[in-house]
């Protein structure tokens, strides 16, 4: 794997600019991420964020950090916030990066219970999981949250972050379940994120009381922000 072809996963309609990057961790696993923009620019989710946040759903820790050049967004709040060693390589880690997307067959609303006990929720104690369906298989994901609230992820932004970084481009549909709460319903964030990658799919949501219901992203954001005169 080259830088080249890892920057390709990126989704930047707007900047044009890919980034990449990746994350090995203190199991020795080596997770990568990339720069995946939104059309409201500040739920843009950064490289380094995507790959330390798909290290942590794996119940693992960054102790890395492989970077083609140092200008990368957050890059001190993400050494500091896990004391990573920030290592600026031509050439990327000539190692496996870990496949984090599943083919196997998966019972639904088991595997989001147990997924729970995978969310790091040091200031909410609010779990949340998700499992995201693209066509070669499904990827897990937890909310994370880190020392700057603003900086977590919602369990439905980790899955995508993993299969975009993973190289997954296209989506079938998304289920998710909290802990709490009455509906296990995505945040207007989540919705607008959903809506750029999976329009038309379905959400499944499995709420805490047991129940499931089903709805349609598009049904779930009228009047979402597209804007066509933002893409380059
Ligand atoms: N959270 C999710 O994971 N998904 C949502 O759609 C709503 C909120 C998480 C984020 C944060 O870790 C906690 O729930 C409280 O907001």
């Amino acid at each position: 794997m080259s830088w080249e072809k890892l920057h390709k996963r990126a989704h930047v309609p707007y900047s044009k600019i890919p980034k990449s990057c990746v994350v090995e961790s203190i199991k020795g696993d080596f997770y990568p991420g990339v720069r995946i923009e939104n059309v409201s620019f500040p739920l843009t989710i950064s490289a380094i964020q995507a790959a330390c946040f798909s290290c942590l759903s794996e119940s693992d820790t960054p102790k890395k950090l492989y970077l083609p050049n140092k200008d990368f967004d957050q890059l001190s709040f993400w050494e500091n916030e896990f004391d990573l060693e920030v290592i600026v390589a031509d050439t990327l880690p000539q190692t496996k990066l870990k496949p984090l997307l599943h083919s196997s067959k998966v019972e639904e609303p088991k595997r989001l219970k147990e997924l729970l006990e995978k969310a790091i929720t040091t200031h909410s104690n609010f779990p949340v999981s998700a499992l995201l369906f693209s066509k070669s298989g499904f990827v897990e994901g937890v909310n994370i949250e880190v020392s700057d609230w603003a900086l977590g992820l919602c369990a439905e932004r980790v899955a995508l972050a993993k299969a975009i970084s993973s190289g997954e481009t296209e989506f079938i549909e998304i289920a998710v379940h909290t802990k709490f709460g009455d509906v296990s319903s995505p945040c207007g964030a989540c919705r607008q994120v959903i809506f750029e990658h999976l329009p038309l799919n379905k959400i499944r949501m499995y709420h805490a009381d047991g129940t499931l219901s089903e709805h349609f992203s598009v049904d779930l954001l009228p009047f979402s922000f597209t804007s066509k005169s933002l893409k380059k």
